[in-house]
C-alpha cells in the first residue's frame, strides 16, 4: 500500500456530513447500518497490558468519544487525552529543526470485557479485534518508521514503497491473520524535515506531533491494527525526548497518569521509564513487557537514574516472572544478540548486548535475566537474528526489520571464537538476515515449543527456526 492509497479508513469525510454522522451515533442511534456511510477519518486499535487487559482506543477528530458496541449494548469511552498544541520541549534536535507537537485529535479508550465474555466489539460501525486467551499465531515485527534524521544525516525514501515498505509488511502480516501482533519498539522516526530537492521524502510530515505518527505508523499500520490486539512495546524512538508524547497518548496500555506525558523536560524521570507487565498467553506462559525507552549502549554506574531505575526494573521483573513456568520476554533492546558497525573503509566492528540492561540487572543476577523466561525477543538493531546459548540464558530473536531503513554492516556467518553479546553467554548457535525487509511470525506447538518463520516482501519464507525450551535452531546460519 503506498502512501497515497490509503486505506479507507483514512477518507475524509466533508466536516458537515462528518459531524451529522457522529452526532447520530453518539445520540444512541444504533440502527445505522455500516455500510450507510463511509466510514470517518479516525484511527481504532486494542492494545494488551496489564494482566492480558484488553484496552480499546479510537484517535478521532471530534468533540466527544464515540460509544463502543459490545454485543448488543453500548459503552461509553472516556477521554484520555485532549486535543492540544504542547509548547517546543527539548529534543535531539537543536531548536531551529525542532517545534511544537500539534496534537488535533480526540484520544478516546474503554477497557474491553474479559476475554471469551462476548462476542462482537465496534466502534463507528468498525470491528474491533477480539483478544484470545491463548492466542496460537503471533507477528512480531518492529523498527517501523521512516528515518528522517539530521543527527544522522539520514533521510529514507518515504514516499518510495520499495525503500519503506511498512504499509506492504503490514499488510501481509494482516494477511497471515494473527491472534496477536508485538511491535517490539521503534514506531516513529520522521523526526526532521525532508531536505529540499530531495524526492525521495518530499512533502512529508516530521517533528513528534500526530501529522507524523500518523504517516510513520497509524496510517501504514491500520491493516495490522484491524487484523489483531497488539502488544506495544516502547524503543528509545518514543523516549522523552523523541516520540515520548505520542507514545503515552497513544500506544501504553495503561492509564496515563497525570505529568507522565513527556511535555515537560521536568516530569522526564517520570515519563522515560514505566514497570514490566505480563500478559498471559495460555499454557502457563506470560509476556513480559519491558519499557527500555531510556538505556544507554553506554552502560550506566551505580548511582546513575538508569541503573536505580533498571534495577527496579529488574526486581519487578524477577516478581512477575515467578508467577508462571514460562515467560517469554520483550524489549526493545537486545541483550543478548550481535549488532555490527564500520566506520567508513575501516574494519568491521561487533557490537554486543545493550550495556545498559546487562550492567544493571546483570547487578541483580549474573545470568541477567530470570530463569524461567524461555526466549527474549527485541527490535533495536534494523535486521532480523536469532541466537541460541549453551549457557543458561534464553534464547534472543531481533525482529528489527520492519520497514525503517536496514543495517547493511555484515555480520560474519559464523561468530570468532569466544566472541558473545554478554559476558559468560555461551552461543551455541547463530543465525541472521542482513540488509532484507520483513516480519517474522511463532506458531505455537506446545507448551515449550515454538515453530517461528521469517517472511520476506514477496511472500516467501526465507528461514525457519524451532523454539524448544531455552534454546532454538534455524534452518539457515545466514539468509542471502
Ligand atoms: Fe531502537
Amino acid at each position: 500500500m503506498s502512501r497515497l492509497s490509503l486505506p479507507r479508513s483514512f477518507v475524509s469525510l466533508p466536516p458537515v456530513l462528518f459531524t451529522a454522522l457522529l452526532a447520530s451515533l453518539l445520540g444512541g442511534c444504533t440502527a445505522l447500518a455500516p455500510a450507510a456511510a463511509p466510514a470517518p477519518e479516525f484511527s481504532s486499535y486494542v492494545v494488551l497490558g496489564e494482566n492480558g487487559r484488553a484496552v480499546a482506543r479510537v484517535l478521532i477528530d471530534a468533540p466527544a468519544c464515540p460509544a463502543l458496541q459490545i454485543d448488543q449494548r453500548s459503552v461509553a469511552m472516556t477521554v484520555r487525552s485532549l486535543p492540544a498544541t504542547v509548547p517546543l520541549r527539548p529534543t535531539v534536535s537543536p531548536p531551529a529543526n525542532s517545534k511544537p507537537a500539534v496534537f488535533p485529535l480526540l484520544t478516546c479508550e474503554a477497557e474491553l470485557p474479559a476475554t471469551g465474555s462476548y462476542a462482537s466489539a465496534s466502534v463507528l460501525g468498525r470491528a474491533l479485534p477480539r483478544p484470545v486467551a491463548a492466542p496460537q499465531r503471533i507477528v512480531v515485527l518492529g523498527d517501523t518508521g521512516c528515518r528522517l534524521a539530521d543527527h544522522a544525516q539520514s533521510y529514507q525514501a518515504c514516499n518510495d514503497k520499495d525503500a519503506y515498505p511498512f504499509a506492504r509488511i503490514a499488510a501481509a502480516a494482516a494477511a497471515w491473520q494473527p491472534d496477536l501482533v508485538i511491535h517490539v519498539g521503534d514506531y516513529h522516526y520522521r523526526e526532521n524535515a525532508c531536505p529540499d530537492g530531495n524526492a525521495g521524502c518530499a512533502g512529508s510530515p516530521w517533528g513528534y506531533g500526530w501529522d507524523a505518527w500518523r504517516a510513520d505508523f497509524f496510517a501504514p499500520g491500520a491493516a495490522l491494527l484491524q487484523a489483531a490486539p497488539w502488544i506495544m512495546a516502547r524503543g528509545n524512538h518514543e523516549n522523552c525526548s523523541r516520540g515520548g508524547q505520542g507514545y503515552w497518548r497513544w500506544l501504553d496500555p495503561r492509564p496515563l497518569l497525570p505529568q507522565r506525558d513527556c511535555d515537560h523536560p521536568a516530569n522526564d524521570k517520570l515519563g522515560n521509564y514505566s514497570a514490566p507487565y505480563a500478559v498471559p498467553i495460555g499454557q502457563d506462559t506470560q509476556l513480559l513487557v519491558i519499557d527500555s525507552a531510556s538505556t544507554s549502549w553506554r552502560g550506566f554506574k551505580p548511582g546513575d537514574t538508569g541503573w536505580e531505575q533498571y534495577r527496579d526494573t529488574y526486581r519487578q521483573l524477577a516478581a512477575l516472572a515467578a508467577r508462571t513456568p514460562r515467560n517469554l520476554g520483550i524489549v526493545h533492546h537486545p541483550m543478548l544478540a550481535m549488532g555490527a558497525d564500520r566506520k567508513g573503509d575501516g574494519p568491521i566492528q561487533l557490537l554486543k548486548g545493550d550495556a545498559g540492561l546487562l550492567q544493571s540487572f546483570g547487578s541483580l543476577n549474573p545470568l541477567y535475566l530470570p530463569e524461567n523466561i524461555q526466549t527474549m525477543l527485541s527490535g533495536h538493531v534494523h535486521l532480523w537474528e536469532q541466537m541460541s546459548f549453551s549457557s543458561p540464558h534464553p534464547s534472543q530473536f531481533v525482529s528489527g526489520f520492519s520497514g525503517t531503513a536496514e543495517d547493511i554492516v555484515p555480520l560474519p556467518e559464523q561468530l570468532p571464537a569466544g566472541v558473545t553479546p554478554a559476558p559468560g553467554a555461551v552461543v551455541e548457535a547463530f543465525s541472521h538476515w542482513i540488509d532484507g525487509f520483513g516480519f517474522m511470525t511463532m506458531e505455537r506447538q506446545s507448551a515449550d515449543q515454538w515453530l517461528v518463520l521469517i517472511h520476506d516482501l514477496q511472500g516467501q519464507i526465507r528461514n525457519r527456526c524451532q523454539i524448544n525450551g531455552r534454546h532454538s535452531r534455524c534452518e539457515q546460519a545466514q539468509v542471502r
